[in-house]
């Protein structure tokens, strides 16, 4: 079984994931790979990392397109190539068209720097402080085609500390990001495995 990793920048939640899959073995365990890493910037960090262990890595600049969905079009084509199971949002920092987001549903996570439902969109944790959360937190969902909405698959909290800024926060969110999305999609394909058991035993 295929994933393919959507990246816009350092990648670190697509590395913790890649991470996790070769500590873990999910090859000879779930019978899953990362196929491909893709960004539709050239200068994401991620993709060295990506083309270091192995992974395949491809670039296409959303600039280079008329319209959004020309772009998503030949962004569905390209992940498509890697047929795909699974396709994960780490930090894609583009919005995707209601085409794109239906031709993978069931199968596209995505990672938002909250705790869902609050605080969609950007600015998060500069939003969490200026609200006094005492908590914040990291949510990975299904995604639907409204922003930020989808079924939460899983969250994690982390404290607000006295004199936080939205950096110390971030970096205190990241760890968590890290611990769940590998976490998250683990438990995709480990869900997938239950149910074909359940259809091949009673069939
Ligand atoms: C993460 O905080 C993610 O939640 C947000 O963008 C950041 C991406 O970080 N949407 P990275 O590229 O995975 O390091």
């Amino acid at each position: 079984k295929n994933i393919v990793i959507l990246i816009s920048g350092g990648g670190s939640n697509m590395a913790a994931i890649v991470r996790a899959a070769e500590r873990e073995d999910w090859e000879r365990k779930l019978g899953v790979r990362v196929a491909a890493v893709l960004s539709n910037r050239a200068d994401a960090g991620g993709l060295a990392f990506a083309q270091a262990r192995g992974i395949a890595t491809q670039v296409l600049d959303h600039k280079g397109f008329d319209s959004r969905e020309d772009f998503d079009a030949e962004l569905a084509r390209r992940v498509d190539a890697y047929a795909p199971d699974l396709v994960v949002l780490a930090g894609f920092m583009r919005i995707l068209s209601p085409g794109f987001v239906d031709h993978y549903a069931g199968r596209l996570l995505n990672i938002h720097p909250s705790l869902l439902p609050a605080f969609p969109g950007l600015q998060t944790h500069r939003r969490a402080l200026a609200a006094g959360c005492k908590f914040a937190g990291v949510t990975v969902h299904q995604v639907t085609s409204e922003l930020d909405v989808g079924p939460i698959v899983e969250q994690a909290v982390v404290p607000v500390m006295p004199g936080d800024t939205a950096d110390t926060l971030a970096a205190r969110v990241l760890t968590q990001e890290h611990v769940i999305y590998p976490r998250a999609v683990r438990g995709f394909f480990q869900r997938a495995a239950v149910c074909q058991a359940v259809l091949t035993t009673s069939a």
